[in-house]
C-alpha cells in the first residue's frame, strides 16, 4: 500500500500532485492512500515514491478538475480515494464521466452536490460581528459549522464580496483570515472562540424585521432554503417564528395602511453603522433566498427596499446582457432616461457610451452593462429631476446586487466607468487619476479591472476641444476592453 499524506483536509492542490504521480507509477487504486497532517495511516503503507523521469502529462476531460476539486471537499473519508480511482479509471475509460450509473461516478456527482450546498449555504449563513482590536482596526468575525470542507472553496466568495474589512471566517474544520492584503487559512476553530453578540447585531434585528415581508412569506420555501440546523448561529433565527406567527396580522395590517418606510429609514446612519450594516446584512438581502440566475436577481431586484432610493424612483434599473458576459461595464446610477426606460446607459451618457464602444470595434451586446447603485437618485426642480451623486451607504448597501451579478456572470473583465462605480467593485475609494487605463487583478479569483472616467463626465467638460481629447482617451480605454471580448463572425 503506497500513502501520500497531505496539508489539510481539503488540500485539492496536495492531491492532484501525489495523484499525477500515483498514476506515473503506476499505483493502482486499491493500493493508494491518501492521509492529511498527522493523522496515521494504514498499517504497512509506504510513501508514494517520486515522479519518474519523463513521465508524460496526464489528460482528463474538462470537467474534472473542477469534480475532483469539490468531492476532495466532501467530509468522506472515502473522497481522496474516489477522486483518484476516477482519474485512474479515466486514463483508460475516456467517456466514463458520461456514465452516470456507473458507481464512483454516481457517488462523486453526489458529493460534488453536498458539497455545492454546503459552500452555498456557507455563502448565506455567515454572520459578521464585529470585535475590538487593540490597533483601533475593526474586524469582522464569523462563526460558521459546515458540513464538508468547503471553506477554502467559499472563501474566495467573501474576499470579492468583502475586500476592504478585515474579517475571519472560524470553523470548527478550517478557519480563514483576510488582513485587508492577504488570506491565511489556519487549522478549525472551537465553539469557545466564536464571537460574542455586537452592536451590530441589535442593528441587524432591526433591519431584519423591517425587511421581513409577510406578504411574501412561503414557509416550506424558507424552511427548505434557510434549514433550522443552522438556525442556532443565525442571530435572526430568533425573530423567525414570532415573525411567522404574526405574519398574518401584519398582512392585514400592510393592507389596511398606507405604506410605510422601513424603521432604518427613518435613522440617520453614520458610515460607521452602514460598515456594520454591510457586513452583517445576510446574502439573502431581505430575500428568501439566494438568486441563482441574473433572471431570479433581477426579479428580486425589482422589489428591492434595502435603501430609500426605490421610493421616488419610477423603477430599479438592474444591467443588462448575456448572462456569461466576459466584461461588465459598470456605471455610478441610472440617469433620468434610464429610470424612465428601465434600462442602463440609453441617455445622453449612453450615447457617449455606445460612440466609445463602437470607435474601438466593441459589441456592446456581448457585455453586461449595468450600474453600482440601482435606482435613479434625484433632485426635483419644478418639472425636472437633477441627478444627486449616491451617498456611500447607498453604493454600500446597493453593492450587494452588483456582488450577484459579478458571482453569477464571473467576467473576465470588470470597467468600472467613472469613482463611484470603481469604489464600488473593490469596496474602496479610489482616484481615477492613480488607477486609470491599467489592468488591476482583482482579488479572489481571476477577474480583472479597468478603471476610466464616466461618460458623463466628458459631456460636462466646458469645452469642445477638452471633450475630444477626452473622448479619445475613453476609446483608448474601450480598446483595452476589446482584448476580452471574443470577435464577432461577420
Ligand atoms: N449614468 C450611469 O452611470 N448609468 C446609467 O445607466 C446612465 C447614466
Amino acid at each position: 500500500m503506497k500513502l501520500a499524506r497531505l496539508d489539510h483536509p481539503a488540500d485539492f492542490e496536495g492531491w492532484r500532485e501525489a495523484a499525477r504521480r500515483a498514476v506515473a507509477l503506476g499505483v493502482s487504486p486499491d493500493e493508494m492512500d491518501f492521509c492529511v497532517g498527522d493523522e496515521a495511516g494504514p498499517l504497512f503503507a509506504e510513501p508514494l515514491g517520486a515522479m519518474p523521469d519523463g513521465a508524460p502529462g496526464l489528460s482528463v476531460p474538462r470537467a474534472f478538475p473542477d469534480l475532483a476539486r469539490k468531492v476532495v471537499c466532501h467530509a468522506d473519508p472515502e473522497r481522496f480515494r474516489l477522486a483518484y480511482r476516477l482519474l485512474w479509471r479515466l486514463q483508460r475509460e475516456k467517456g466514463l464521466l458520461e456514465v452516470a450509473s456507473d458507481a464512483d461516478v454516481a457517488r462523486a456527482a453526489e458529493f460534488e452536490k453536498a458539497v455545492r450546498r454546503d459552500s452555498h449555504k456557507m455563502k448565506a449563513f455567515v454572520r459578521f460581528r464585529e470585535v475590538e482590536t487593540t490597533d483601533g482596526q475593526r474586524h469582522y468575525i464569523a462563526w460558521f459549522e459546515p458540513f464538508h470542507h468547503v471553506v477554502e472553496l467559499t472563501a474566495p466568495f467573501f474576499l470579492r464580496r468583502f475586500p476592504g474589512m478585515i474579517w475571519s471566517i472560524l470553523t470548527p474544520k478550517r478557519s480563514v483570515h483576510w488582513d485587508g492584503a492577504e488570506m491565511v487559512f489556519a487549522p478549525g476553530a472551537d465553539a469557545s472562540q466564536k464571537p460574542a453578540d455586537d452592536d451590530t447585531e441589535a442593528l441587524w434585528l432591526t433591519y431584519y424585521s423591517s425587511i421581513f415581508n409577510p406578504a411574501r412569506l412561503k414557509v416550506k420555501a424558507m424552511q427548505a432554503e434557510m434549514p433550522k440546523k443552522y438556525w442556532h448561529n443565525l442571530p435572526e433565527a430568533a425573530l423567525i417564528e414570532p415573525l411567522i406567527r404574526g405574519a398574518e396580522a401584519a398582512s392585514r395590517r400592510m393592507i389596511e395602511t398606507a405604506p410605510t418606510l422601513p424603521s432604518l429609514r427613518a435613522e440617520k446612519q453614520s458610515e460607521r453603522n452602514t460598515m456594520a450594516r454591510a457586513a452583517a446584512v445576510p446574502a439573502f438581502n431581505g430575500f428568501n433566498k439566494a438568486p441563482d440566475t441574473i433572471e431570479e436577481a433581477r426579479e428580486q431586484a425589482r422589489h428591492c427596499k434595502a435603501c430609500p432610493l426605490w421610493e421616488p424612483a419610477t423603477q430599479t434599473v438592474f444591467g443588462e446582457g448575456p448572462p456569461d458576459a466576459p466584461v461588465i461595464f459598470v456605471g455610478e446610477q441610472p440617469g433620468d432616461q434610464e429610470d424612465l426606460a428601465g434600462h442602463p446607459f440609453v441617455g445622453p451618457a449612453g450615447k457617449v457610451f455606445n460612440a466609445a464602444l463602437e470607435a474601438a470595434g466593441v459589441d456592446r451586446a456581448q457585455a453586461y452593462v449595468t450600474n453600482a447603485v440601482k435606482h435613479f437618485k434625484f433632485e426635483p426642480r419644478g418639472k425636472r429631476r437633477i441627478h444627486k451623486t449616491p451617498a456611500v451607504s447607498e453604493v454600500k448597501v446597493c453593492r450587494w446586487w452588483l456582488e450577484q451579478e459579478r458571482e453569477l456572470i464571473r467576467p473576465k473583465l470588470i470597467v468600472a466607468l467613472g469613482a463611484t462605480a470603481a469604489a464600488a467593485v473593490i469596496g474602496k475609494t479610489v482616484t481615477i487619476r492613480d488607477t486609470r487605463s491599467r489592468l488591476i487583478d482583482l482579488p479572489g479569483g481571476d477577474t480583472k479591472l479597468l478603471v476610466t472616467v464616466h461618460p458623463a463626465y466628458i459631456l460636462r467638460l466646458p469645452d469642445a476641444e477638452a471633450q475630444a481629447r477626452e473622448q479619445t482617451l475613453f476609446e483608448e480605454d474601450m480598446g483595452r476592453v476589446k482584448a476580452f471580448v471574443p470577435e464577432i463572425a461577420l
